[in-house]
């Protein structure tokens, strides 16, 4: 039987590490505090879903659940390193089993779901798999709201900048990015079981050179044919990167739309699932 490779809209280019490196800056330190607030077992379970660079598995395993376990997987494990309570497996959450180490006292998804077009289903099979009490938490950007010129230098900027972002969601929503999900996230999560659903949405200036500039200059050039197949000119494009690190260029952000739900604790927990597979 053919499967059709899962397509992800940023898989495998040379600027995937400067793009991790931006989303990391940008969302670390808001998703650690709202894990933090779940308030985990330092012995329980967690799974990170489309770990990328593995910053938030790391301090999961370090910091959050040190006498517990974390599975992170990905489609692409090539930046990911396992270490003592961290366990690393190729996986993709569309198709494959989970991995061994459920039920989970939390599943930790950032900006995954928004690519993947099973991304509904995903939460009542996701929420199946916590153990009774166990969080979901889902983070995405919210492109309906995407980045806008606040302050730059010229007359035509913001309508040249406008331009860029809108080729660059039009490639992706052309790549199967659902670019209303983060808004839609927290009554599919209710509508899923999960209670206690609450959601957070975050938005911050960017200033060229900075972390936000740098993911957009980043994705610029991961879509960098696609985005002159849309329309965009060279010319056009160079003047953009050039804005993006500009200090006295600045946009708003992407708002993250952050959501958590808890299975009750008195739901009878699921039967213990997850293979071995591709693991590291
Ligand atoms: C935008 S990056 C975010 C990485 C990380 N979650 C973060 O916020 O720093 C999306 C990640 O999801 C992974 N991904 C995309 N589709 C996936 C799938 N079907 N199964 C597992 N991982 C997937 C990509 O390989 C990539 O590492």
């Amino acid at each position: 039987m053919i499967t059709a490779a899962p397509v992800y809209a940023f898989a495998g280019t040379e600027h995937t590490g400067k793009q991790l490196a931006a989303i990391e800056a940008y969302l670390d330190e808001l998703t650690m505090r709202r894990i933090r607030e779940l308030d985990l077992p330092p012995g329980g379970s967690c799974w990170e879903i489309g770990a990328g660079g593995g910053s938030v598995a790391t301090r999961l395993a370090r910091d959050i659940v040190p006498h517990g376990r974390v599975a992170a997987t990905d489609l692409d494990i090539s930046r990911l390193t396992p270490a003592g309570n961290l366990h690393i497996h190729r996986a993709d959450v569309a198709a494959d089993a989970p991995p061994p180490g459920g039920p989970w006292q939390l599943i930790h998804a950032r900006l995954v779901t928004q690519h993947l077009p099973q991304r509904r289903e995903l939460i009542p099979t996701l929420a199946a798999q916590l153990a009774p009490g166990g969080w979901l938490l889902l983070g995405e950007f919210d492109c309906q709201t995407p980045p806008r010129v606040i302050t730059a230098a010229g007359a035509d900027v913001a309508e040249l900048f406008d331009s860029f972002i809108r080729t660059l969601l039009g490639v992706l929503t052309a790549r199967g990015v659902d670019l209303a999900w983060a808004s839609q996230v927290h009554a599919a999560m209710v509508r899923a079981g999960p209670t206690d659903v609450h959601s957070l949405r975050y938005v911050e200036s960017w200033t060229g050179g900075g972390y936000g500039c740098q993911l957009l200059d980043a994705n610029s050039h991961q879509q960098h044919e696609a985005l002159l197949h849309a329309g965009l000119r060279p010319t056009q494009l160079d003047r953009v990167r050039g804005l993006l690190q500009d200090p006295d260029f600045t946009v708003t952000s992407y708002p993250f739309v952050s959501v958590r739900g808890r299975r009750p604790t008195d739901a009878p927990p699921e039967p213990a699932t997850g293979t071995e597979g591709d693991q590291r």
